[in-house]
């Protein structure tokens, strides 16, 4: 092994053992009175908790923690497995048929994906993220929300349990290369908002696109772990959150559909712009031990600089 091959990595050595939203609360993103700031009142007592999301995750403090192994996705691949897709006033959500599941990943048990959500800001060029990347906040999040099989997909249940949801973060990252209409997954899923523009429109989805073709370019084995809460009231803390630390790459024109098609409630109600919980306090967080691609990395250089001086010469 040559000294500039043994240098390089010392110079960066991984740290080792270092919507089921309520509807019975007035709660909003646009105004003074029932904004997020407001939520631990109007929303007490979960959203005034101390294991509420979103975090700003810090990547150089998050912990090895070798149980976080790969995930198995079922029916990620199957082209019917979305219903329908609908205007919440507050988001777009789009509800799974059953079978549609997720496992491993140091999950308790399987857990049955039941619907998927967004969160962005106004535009490609105004931030939405809930969670943020050592203070990066992404243009847009999408979140599926899933609960533990044993739970028969009752909510109720599951927001009862610390650990009876499970939600999975992906980034949305815009592409830099002038592109639009990218990538054709996303394209042909946001052709749907035409269709639901107004609060409580629902429109059913013809079979062709996968949960897998939606994730495409995520490397499904990176991501950081923490336990946390629903980021909308009643801001239950049942969720373990998985941030995974690929983005999604999508062209600025679809990105831009979200915040100009949508609206908070009839025709003449404004957009639905900036539909993001801001950062609640730092909560511990983990991710995988032995990543080269991950960003957790400490370098510790001396010592193993002075290994590969050993090396080289031997
Ligand atoms: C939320 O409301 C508070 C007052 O309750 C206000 O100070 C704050 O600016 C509002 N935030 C946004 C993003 O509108
Ligand atoms: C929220 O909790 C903190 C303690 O964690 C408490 O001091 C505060 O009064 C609570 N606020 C509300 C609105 O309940
Ligand atoms: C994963 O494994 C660790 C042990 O390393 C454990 O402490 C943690 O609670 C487990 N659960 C989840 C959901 O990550
Ligand atoms: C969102 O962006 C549009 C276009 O740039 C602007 O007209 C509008 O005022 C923005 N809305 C908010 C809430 O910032
Ligand atoms: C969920 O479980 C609770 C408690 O067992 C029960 O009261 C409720 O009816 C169930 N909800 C559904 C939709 O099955
Ligand atoms: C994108 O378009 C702008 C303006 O039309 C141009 O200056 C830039 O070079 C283009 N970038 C790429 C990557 O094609
Ligand atoms: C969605 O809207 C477009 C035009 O805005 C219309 O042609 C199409 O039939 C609608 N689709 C559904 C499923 O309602
Ligand atoms: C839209 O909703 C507002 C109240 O949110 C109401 O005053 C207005 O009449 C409604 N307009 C239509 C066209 O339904
Ligand atoms: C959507 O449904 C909710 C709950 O029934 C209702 O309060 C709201 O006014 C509806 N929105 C519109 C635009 O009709
Ligand atoms: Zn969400």
């Amino acid at each position: 092994m040559n000294w500039f091959a043994v240098a390089a990595l010392a110079l960066c050595v991984i740290a080792p053992g270092t919507d089921c939203a309520d509807d019975t609360i007035p709660w909003c993103y646009n105004l003074p009175t029932c904004n997020d700031t407001t939520w631990p009142v109007i929303a007490a007592p979960f959203c005034n908790g101390t294991k509420q999301s979103p975090i700003n995750i810090v990547t150089a403090n998050a912990a090895g923690d070798a149980s976080l192994g790969p995930f198995t996705f079922v029916n990620y691949d199957n082209p019917s497995i979305m219903n329908n897709i609908e205007n919440t006033g507050k988001t777009v959500k789009v509800n799974l048929n059953p079978g549609a599941k997720v496992s491993g990943g140091n999950l308790s048990e399987p857990y049955d994906s039941l619907q998927f959500h967004l969160h962005w800001g106004n535009g490609s060029t105004v931030p939405g993220s809930e969670h943020t990347v050592d203070g990066k906040q992404y243009p847009m999040e999408l979140h599926i929300v899933n609960s533990k099989e044993s739970l028969n997909r009752n909510t109720t249940l599951a927001v009862e349990d610390p650990e009876g949801l499970t939600a999975l973060g992906f980034f949305i990252e815009a592409l830099t290369d002038n592109s639009t209409g990218q990538p054709a997954s996303w394209r042909q899923l946001i052709a749907y908002l035409e269709n639901i523009t107004i609060q409580n429109q629902t429109v059913s989805i013809t079979p062709g696109i996968t949960l897998n073709d939606l994730l495409f370019g995520v490397d499904r084995t990176q991501y950081w772990r923490y336990l946390g809460s629903l980021t909308t009231p009643a801001c239950n803390e049942a969720v373990v959150w998985t941030v995974f630390k690929g983005t999604i790459k999508m062209s600025t024109d679809l990105i831009d559909r979200f915040s100009t098609v949508l609206r908070i409630g009839n025709s003449t109600s404004e957009h639905m712009v900036n539909v993001f919980r801001n950062v609640q306090p730092a909560l511990p967080v983990s991710t995988q031990v032995s990543s080269t691609s991950g960003t957790s990395k400490t370098c510790y250089s001396l010592g193993l600089m002075a290994l590969s001086v050993v090396l080289g010469r031997s």
